[in-house]
């Protein structure tokens, strides 16, 4: 990627007509969407990203491995949700696009499955607009939105002309949890966005823990997400759990990452991967 602002967007197949304004992507500030795009190998970041992922690397190399584990969780669980006849996914904080993202998993299993991708991050859509771009995607938009505003995501005419609310819906929210702040009420944005929604939908959520850090690492991982553009509220197993409240948790429970229905045999380090990972149904 070139280190220029404004960046013209490539435009494309989400059903507008006008070419969007241009991007401010503020490369000088660290953005936990390219510093997670850099722990997966990805070359969408800037110096500045680099900087502050490689300081949270210095702290644990056990963040690389989580973050890899949470990607992998995400595909084994919307794969799941495809297989258990969910066709909708609501997927707030989509992250810059990577391989195997969800529109690719769900068509897989139900190629007229839908997705509307959210993220409050520019870059992501400037990223996700490109990789839909010309490939006749009828289904999949992508949208800029906050997930502190549920009301405006529900109430949004372009996530409204591809989900069917009155239909179950999977509400995807994988490792966004912990860049809300307490004070923002993480929970009671579950509560909106998942009240909202008919039974027989699903949350899957993954969320980053600090429940297997030293006290030391605990507090240095936030510190570093302190000068990006959103902060770092870690939570622990029982407070991921409340997330669950009202749903009934799928098996395995809640687990760390790779332990969500692995496909592969568990590794010494799998327990301790800091990423709380879940599906839960509404009854
Ligand atoms: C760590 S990435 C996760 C990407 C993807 N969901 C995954 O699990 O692979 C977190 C994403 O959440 C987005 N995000 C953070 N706070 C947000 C908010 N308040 N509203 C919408 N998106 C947000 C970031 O821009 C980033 O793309």
């Amino acid at each position: 990627m070139t280190d220029h602002q404004d960046m013209a967007l490539d435009w494309m197949s989400d059903g507008a007509d006008a070419p969007p304004p241009p991007v401010d992507l503020r490369p000088e500030i660290p953005h936990p969407a390219r510093m997670y795009d850099y722990y997966l190998g990805g070359k969408d970041n800037f110096p500045a990203d680099r900087e502050a992922a490689e300081k949270v690397l210095g702290l644990s190399p056990l963040v690389r491995i989580s973050a890899l584990a949470n990607r992998a969780f995400l595909q084994r669980a919307v794969r799941h949700l495809a297989e258990q006849g969910v066709r909708q996914f609501l997927d707030i904080g989509t992250g810059i696009p990577t391989a195997g993202n969800t529109h690719e998993v769900a068509q897989r299993v139900h190629p007229d499955a839908r997705v509307a991708y959210l993220d409050n991050d520019p870059i992501v859509l400037v990223h996700s607009r490109a990789l839909l771009a010309g490939t006749g995607h009828g289904g999949v938009t992508v949208l800029q939105a906050d997930l502190r505003d549920p009301k405006a995501i529900l109430s949004d005419p372009q996530v409204r002309s591809v989900l069917d609310l009155d239909r179950p819906v999977a509400l995807l929210l994988f490792a966004i949890l912990h860049f809300i702040d307490d004070a923002d009420d993480p929970y009671g944005i579950v509560r909106t966005l998942v009240d909202a929604l008919p039974s027989g939908s699903y949350l899957a959520m993954s969320h980053g823990t600090a429940d297997f850090s030293t006290p030391d690492q605990a507090a240095k991982g936030p510190a570093v997400y302190r000068n990006a553009t959103a902060q770092l509220t870690m939570r622990s197993r029982e407070q991921v759990l409340r997330f669950f409240d009202g749903l009934e948790l799928q098996e395995p429970g809640l687990v760390t990452a790779p332990l969500w229905r692995p496909d592969q045999p568990a590794q010494p380090t799998d327990g301790e991967v800091a990423i709380w990972a879940g599906v839960g149904r509404k009854p």
